[in-house]
């Protein structure tokens, strides 16, 4: 990762957690990663405790992601753009990897990010960063149990999760 890559995935971070701390967002599900028993072969319905996804397989990942990632996340996007995301699916996130079956991410077909983008987007994309900031980044983070990008945590996730950042 380059020096630009990072500075701008930490500069996108410190504004989302402004932007969160500001928009004191209401959390569904305080109950989380505990509650309900999950037997080993039974994929959370809900998220993922901390190093869960880890020690998951593909086959577990891909049944979490049709169990859990898609359902909570189509939500998130329609309840954005119910038009643009009429049909949300893995290929939105995915793409060529939902049909080669690889699922490999981040997906270099969507639209990838500069530092500009993310830190002074236009007025076209204002709102869909907000969004990204704001509900698709923590969600997912949740979603996986894993932390947030952060400058305490460099390999948490962020945007980059998702898209391509070129340097
Ligand atoms: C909102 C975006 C999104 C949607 C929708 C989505 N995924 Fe994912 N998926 C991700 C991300 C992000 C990762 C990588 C997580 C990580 O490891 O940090 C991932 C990882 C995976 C992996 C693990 C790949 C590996 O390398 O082990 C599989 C398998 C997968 N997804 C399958 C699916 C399937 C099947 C669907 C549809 C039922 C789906 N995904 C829908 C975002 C998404
Ligand atoms: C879980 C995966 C995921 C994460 C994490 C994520 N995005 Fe996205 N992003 C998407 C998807 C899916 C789209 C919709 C692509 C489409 O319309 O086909 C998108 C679209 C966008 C767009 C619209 C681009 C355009 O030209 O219309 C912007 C801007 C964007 N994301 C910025 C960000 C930023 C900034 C972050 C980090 C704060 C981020 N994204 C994190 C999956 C993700």
């Amino acid at each position: 990762m380059t020096f630009m890559n990072l500075r701008s995935i930490m500069l996108a971070t410190l504004f989302a957690l402004s932007a969160a701390a500001c928009g004191g967002k209401s959390k569904g599900g305080g109950g989380g990663g505990g509650g309900g028993g999950t037997g080993p072969d039974e994929p959370a319905p809900g998220p993922l405790a901390a190093g869960q996804w880890e020690g998951m397989d593909h086959e577990a990942r891909a049944d979490f992601m049709g169990k859990a990632v898609l359902p909570a996340m189509a939500a998130e996007f329609k309840a954005f753009d119910a038009v643009e995301f009429a049909e949300f699916d893995c290929k939105t996130c995915h793409g060529k990897g939902a049909d080669d079956h690889s699922f490999e991410m981040p997906n270099a077909d969507l639209p990838q990010l500069t530092v500009e983008m993310i830190m002074n987007p236009d007025a076209d994309h204002k709102a869909v960063t907000e969004f990204m900031m704001t509900k698709v980044k923590p969600g997912m983070a949740k979603l996986l149990g894993k932390p947030e990008y952060g400058q305490d945590n460099p390999t948490g996730f962020g945007c980059a999760a998702c898209h391509v950042i070129p340097g």
